[in-house]
């Protein structure tokens, strides 16, 4: 897979965004920054972890922006509704169609239209597995947004009607999009030029060759007995670099039996 193109970043400027939340934290933004818009009835759940350490020093940096849009706001009538009983009958309520719409539509707003620019996502435990190799597409589109869903779900309409991908975090059914959006939204971050201070180290890690990483050790050189493997003391690089590819590949063929098949010589 190649490299993403280096972004231009331009001239800082503060945008307005939709929620009291945002506005309060609002942060300056390089003009063109990958932006994550976000969907969800829980506002206040971003920029949860992804406001710490590396992905939160490149958000207050503008190096990238997040607007969490509040569902809420696009509700209907005066309490503001925005799920409904399922048609048919059975458990639990429904995010409502025209609340959806209206919702996608204003964060569609000045958005790129084609999907490998700005794609746009249901989170779903039906979606295609999430793996690296959509964090490096979304990487390289302009941003994308991403659709949180709660209780049973969204209306089947809204992901007909709109070019809208499901993407699933596992096989697992999680209370809400929530915790799915920010661990997508953090794999693509730390794949943005200038995010990770150390660019060569998102080429060696897992899943960027098609194998698993190799072990990792790090001082002190004996711990409960148990000591560095001596190549990597040796100062050799030839030789840690070989050591180290066996190990992936071992891992890979133990672990990963799936991934080792699909690699390419
Ligand atoms: C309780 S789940 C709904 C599950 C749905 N009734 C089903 O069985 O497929 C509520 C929301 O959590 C999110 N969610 C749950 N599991 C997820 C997963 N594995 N990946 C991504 N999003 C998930 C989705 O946005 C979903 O609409």
């Amino acid at each position: 897979m190649t490299t993403p193109p280096n972004r231009s970043h331009g001239r800082k400027s503060i945008s307005a965004t939709l929620t009291p939340q945002d506005l309060m934290a609002a942060r300056p933004r390089l003009k063109g920054a990958w932006t994550a818009k976000v969907l969800t009835l829980f506002p206040k759940a971003f920029p949860g972890v992804l406001g710490e350490s590396l992905t939160g020093k490149a958000l207050d940096e503008g190096l990238w922006a997040l607007e969490a849009m509040d569902l809420r706001s696009f509700g209907v009538g005066k309490h503001r509704n925005v799920d409904d009983t399922p048609a048919g009958g059975g458990a639990g309520m429904v995010l409502r169609p025209d609340v959806l719409g209206r919702a996608i539509d204003a964060a569609r707003a000045g958005t790129p239209e084609a999907p490998e620019d700005w794609p746009i996502v249901y989170l779903s435990p039906r979606g295609a597995p999430f793996t690296q190799a959509w964090a490096r597409a979304w990487s390289r589109a302009r941003g994308v947004t991403l659709l949180c869903g709660r209780f049973e779900g969204v209306d089947q309409r809204v992901l007909d009607h709109y070019p809208i991908e499901e993407v699933s975090l596992g096989d697992f059914v999680l209370t809400g999009g929530e915790l799915a959006a920010q661990a997508m939204i953090d794999a693509t971050v730390r794949l943005l030029p200038g995010v990770l201070g150390n660019a060569a180290s998102t080429e060696e890690e897992s899943f960027s060759r098609g194998l698993l990483e190799h072990p990792q050790y790090t001082r002190p050189a004996v711990w409960k007995g148990r000591a560095i493997p001596e190549v990597l003391m040796s100062g050799h690089h030839g030789q840690i670099e070989a050591w180290r590819r066996e190990q992936a590949e071992a891992l890979t063929r133990a672990r990963r039996p799936d991934l080792w098949a699909a690699r390419k010589p």
